[in-house]
């Protein structure tokens, strides 16, 4: 893995937060026992493990890693943290002490953040702790008795010049503004964007902008996913409304979703009418907005898809559920260039048929079937190759 192999190994590999890392380690340097612990708070992934290990690299002190949350005892912590912090180090250097992720303690575990306070407080040698949230009341007294340094998301450049930096490493070569686009929808992540890179250029010569593109195909397809299980397995209408809130989806494709996993998920006959109810409404309404340019239709479209398909149940079916892409999108793909093929097809045929576009779009297969069983047809309707190879999709 990418984010293993390329971890600084040093605070000058370690990009960006150059202050950060000068207030880190001053503190080090001048530590002696009885001074404030260091609590390093930031999002996921923004590099709090990677500056306290290179840290340590650099002032060759010997790291000691234990993770609170991993040792959410009270006896796991006392046994391997007061050691730790009592007991020279075996190899004749001094230590750093590093417990990682003191706010994923676990609810019910206030007696284990006493406990840590009381043996960093106690420590011998320094002590840093991480956290993702600095704010979280359990850690409340650690904070107080820390130095709180934040880390606060990378800059888009510092992530740009390291993921250039593995690409060049990896005899990779790249279109500057593939890279400029990981960067970018990392949101400040360095770890994100490293598994980006990874997932996109591992194992190819070159990297451009369209493998970046697929990348975000990648990310709605599991937003859509993540809503779908939302909204068939909950029973709370709140829980179900929150569903399409991160949804970049429009309404259309996202009802398509919906309509096509219903029977997937909902077994009992009553179950699935009463959800078909729904989407049927939603798409009524849909058409309103459409014909009306009512806008404001929009929140009872998402209404009915999330809060209305939800309750459509009796309870929650238990285990996994395949949810399939639409056909519909399957088949077209889900490109707006394929969309706006099947667009002009649907115009053709519904002008020669004299039945309106959607009518024509429906009865796609049906088509299918008369072209395959006879050639006059194509002669008739004065389709073109391509437009024949998109009917013979469905
Ligand atoms: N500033 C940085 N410079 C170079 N690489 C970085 C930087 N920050 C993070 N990384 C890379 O991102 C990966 C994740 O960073 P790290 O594990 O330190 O994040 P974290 O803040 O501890 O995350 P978590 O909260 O999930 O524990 C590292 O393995 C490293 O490869
Ligand atoms: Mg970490």
């Amino acid at each position: 893995m990418w984010v293993e192999k390329y971890r600084p190994g040093n605070l000058e590999d370690y990009r960006g937060a150059k202050k950060e890392k000068k207030k880190l380690k001053e503190w080090a340097e001048n530590w002696s026992q009885g001074d404030k612990s260091v609590l390093l708070h930031g999002q996921a992934g923004t590099g709090k493990t990677s500056m306290a290990e290179a840290l340590a690299k650099d002032l060759d002190l010997e790291l000691v890693e234990t993770n609170a949350s991993d040792v959410r005892t009270k006896k796991g912590l006392k046994s391997e943290l007061k050691e730790a912090t009592r007991q020279a180090s075996f190899f004749g250097k001094n230590k750093l002490i590093l417990v990682d992720e003191v706010d994923g303690m676990g609810r019910a575990d206030r007696g284990g953040a006493a406990e840590l306070k009381e043996i960093v407080s106690e420590s011998r040698f320094p002590v840093i702790m991480t956290a993702n949230d600095a704010y979280d009341s359990k850690i409340r007294d650690l904070k107080n008795m820390s130095i709180v340094i934040e880390l606060g998301s990378v800059h888009t450049n510092s992530i740009n010049a390291h993921l250039k930096e593995i690409l060049e490493n990896e005899g990779i070569e790249y279109d500057d503004r593939a890279v400029k686009m990981i960067a970018r929808r990392a949101g400040g992540q360095m770890r994100s964007a490293i598994n980006d890179l990874e997932t996109v250029a591992l194992g190819r010569d070159k990297l451009t902008k369209e493998d970046v593109k697929a990348l975000d195909q990648r990310d709605s397809e599991q937003e859509i996913f993540d809503a779908l299980k939302i909204i068939f397995k909950t029973t709370s209408l709140e829980n179900a409304r929150q569903a399409s809130d991160n949804l970049d989806e429009d309404a259309d494709t996202f009802m398509q979703w919906i309509r096509e996993n219903v029977p997937r998920e909902y077994k009992k006959s009553e179950d699935t009418a009463e959800a078909y109810e729904w989407v049927s409404k939603a798409d009524l309404f849909n058409g309103r907005i459409r014909k009306r340019m009512s806008w404001s239709f929009l929140k009872y479209v998402y209404e009915f898809l999330t809060g209305g398909v939800a309750l459509s149940k009796d309870e929650k079916y238990d285990g996994w559920t395949k949810y399939q892409y639409p056909s519909m999108i399957k088949k077209m793909g889900s490109s707006r260039a394929s969309r706006n093929r099947l667009d002009s097809l649907t115009k053709k045929m519904g002008a020669e048929l004299h039945i309106s576009q959607r009518e024509a779009k429906n009865s796609m297969p049906l088509y299918r079937e008369i072209i395959n069983s006879n050639e006059e047809t194509i002669e008739k309707l004065g389709l073109k190759e391509k437009e024949l190879e998109l009917i013979k999709k469905f």
